[in-house]
């Protein structure tokens, strides 16, 4: 059976950076929705174009596309082992929708980390967060420096700040995850599988407290 563990939590918690941890050690996929429509912005595709008009202001992009795209990405050869989901569900509809699909690939979300810390955490690590072009690897100016200012220290290439983290964005984007993704908490509480973590540990603490909650889980 496949693992499908879904990663929730608010705007610039460290979602992304523990993601890629964890991918690395379970070798399960890491599927980010944003990092798919940054692709697609890349790339001048019609959904990365419509989807920067959402990002841009730090609202979702509809719930229609989104799930088009995730479908799409979760039904390749690579997720059949299963994957880590970042940033996706992020709307009651968004989490309906992935039950229904894991249904049909006779599979459900086995455990859902749920990572918080409060606001003036979340602003300080996305507005100071550096991203690297090529591959997103992430970055932070003071927590997590790269050995040379603007380069990636994996592949080499440019880092970028992306524009939705500018001060008044990153707020906006959590005021949408307060009205919009919270409900998922409930949700998935009831469904028995939700993980409480203290994201405002460090990077190592946090990812040591996450492999522990995930090892007691599924003991
Ligand atoms: P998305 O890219 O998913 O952004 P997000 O969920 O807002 O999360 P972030 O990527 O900002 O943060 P993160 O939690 O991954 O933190 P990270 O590890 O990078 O979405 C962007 C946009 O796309 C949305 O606003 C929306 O428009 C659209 N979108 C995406 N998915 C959608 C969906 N399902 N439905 C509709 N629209 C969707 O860490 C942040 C920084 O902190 C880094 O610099 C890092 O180095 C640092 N850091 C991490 N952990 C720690 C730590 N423990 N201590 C100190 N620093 C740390």
């Amino acid at each position: 059976m496949a693992t499908f563990i879904v990663l929730l939590g608010p705007p610039g918690v460290g979602k992304g950076t523990q993601a890629k941890i964890l991918a690395e050690d379970s070798k399960l996929v890491h599927v980010s929705s944003g990092d798919l429509f940054r692709e697609n912005l890349k790339n001048q595709t019609e959904l990365g174009k419509l989807a920067k008009s959402y990002m841009d202001k730090g609202e979702l992009v509809p719930d229609d596309l989104t799930i088009c795209m995730i479908r799409e990405r979760i039904s390749r050869s690579d997720c059949r082992t299963g994957a880590i989901l970042d940033g996706f569900p992020r709307t009651p509809a968004q989490a309906a929708a992935l039950d229904r699909m894991l249904f049909d690939f006779k599979s459900h979300v086995d455990a859902v980390p749920f990572i918080t810390a409060p606001l003036e955490i979340l602003v300080e690590r996305a507005s100071g967060r550096w991203t690297c072009r090529a591959n997103g690897h992430i970055y932070h100016e003071m927590y997590h420096p790269p050995r040379q200012s603007g380069v990636c220290d994996e592949d080499g290439s440019e880092l970028y700040q992306r524009d939705d983290d500018k001060v008044e964005t990153v707020r906006n984007r959590v005021n949408v995850y307060n009205k919009q993704t919270m409900p998922l908490v409930e949700y998935y509480r009831g469904q028995g599988c939700l993980i409480e973590i203290d994201g405002t540990k460090d990077v190592k603490q946090v990812t040591e407290n996450l492999f522990l909650a995930l090892r007691q889980f599924y003991r």
